[in-house]
């Protein structure tokens, strides 16, 4: 018996793994984390499959459902939206499991902050603007946040933002950055990437606020950056015509070695 932690992606049920896939076929147990696992996922599990909504239980009563698996001999799928490297609850599952002598598997999911990416059609890290992106959030009622890591400290670095859980805090995110980043500085708000109903805003740090108009809908990620409207970056070395690397030797002196095959 293994719990299969499976990384649901963020919402469009085709961008799931297809190891995940599998992995919820195979498995007599599926233990879902709520609405933003979509339904069409859960159309993965074998007929007559035990699934179960985590969302309104204690963690306690998850490993509950996970004591009874195991001990019918049953397999579980736990799926969390997104990855579940990040704000999945999964560190505290993992604890529990590893001191009952329960083997896992841990199967990466598409996490939000890449499908906002790709709805807004930009790359995060563009040669000389940004080459660091900073996954992040800022404190809920539940969650404080470690002192040194508030906005204004990352703002400090110019690197792009991804803010999660926190378009309720948006004036707060706006005043944080707006003296590191400038007034100017471009955003954009993404809800529900990937799903059929997804809503972006872009505007900029002066006007972000006004442009979502009190939003309600808390599912949304808040990206920062110069990135996001940036058209005069350089190119990358990467693919520009003379640059000597391992894959494309220039000629016979190149330090890799002579010319490619
Ligand atoms: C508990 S965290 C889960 C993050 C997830 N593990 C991941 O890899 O993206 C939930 C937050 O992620 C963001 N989020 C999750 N799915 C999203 C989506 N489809 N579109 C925009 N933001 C999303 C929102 O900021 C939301 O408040």
């Amino acid at each position: 018996m293994t719990v299969h932690f499976i990384g649901a992606g963020p919402g469009a049920p085709d961008l799931l793994t297809l190891r995940g896939r599998d992995l919820i076929a195979g498995s007599p147990v599926c233990l879902y984390a709520g609405s933003l696992i979509p339904v069409a996922v859960l159309d993965h599990c074998p007929p007559g499959a035990r699934i179960v909504n985590t969302a309104p239980l204690e963690l306690d009563q998850i490993m509950a459902e996970i004591a009874a698996a195991h001990a019918a001999g049953h397999d579980v799928a736990r799926l969390h939206s997104g990855d579940l490297s990040v704000w999945s609850a999964m560190g505290e599952q993992l604890r529990r499991l590893r001191a009952l002598d329960i083997p896992f598997t841990i199967t990466p999911g598409v996490p939000a902050f890449a499908a906002a990416a790709a709805a807004l059609e930009a790359e995060l890290t563009l040669p000389a603007l940004a080459q660091s992106l900073v996954l992040t959030r800022t404190p809920g009622r539940a969650s404080t946040m470690p002192p040194a890591e508030s906005l204004a400290n990352f703002a400090v670095t110019g690197a792009t933002l991804a803010i999660h859980l926190s378009v309720h805090n948006l004036a707060q995110v706006v005043a944080d950055l707006t003296p590191a980043y400038g007034a100017d500085c471009p955003v954009a708000v993404v809800w529900r990437a990937s799903w059929p109903d997804q809503r972006i805003v872009r505007a900029t740090l002066d006007t972000i606020e006004q442009a979502i108009a009190g939003s309600m809908e808390r599912t949304a990620l808040i990206l920062v950056g110069r990135v996001l409207a940036a058209q005069d970056f350089a190119e990358s070395s990467l693919y520009a015509p003379g640059y000597d690397r391992r894959f494309r030797p220039q000629d016979a002196t190149s330090r890799f070695g002579g010319a490619a095959e």
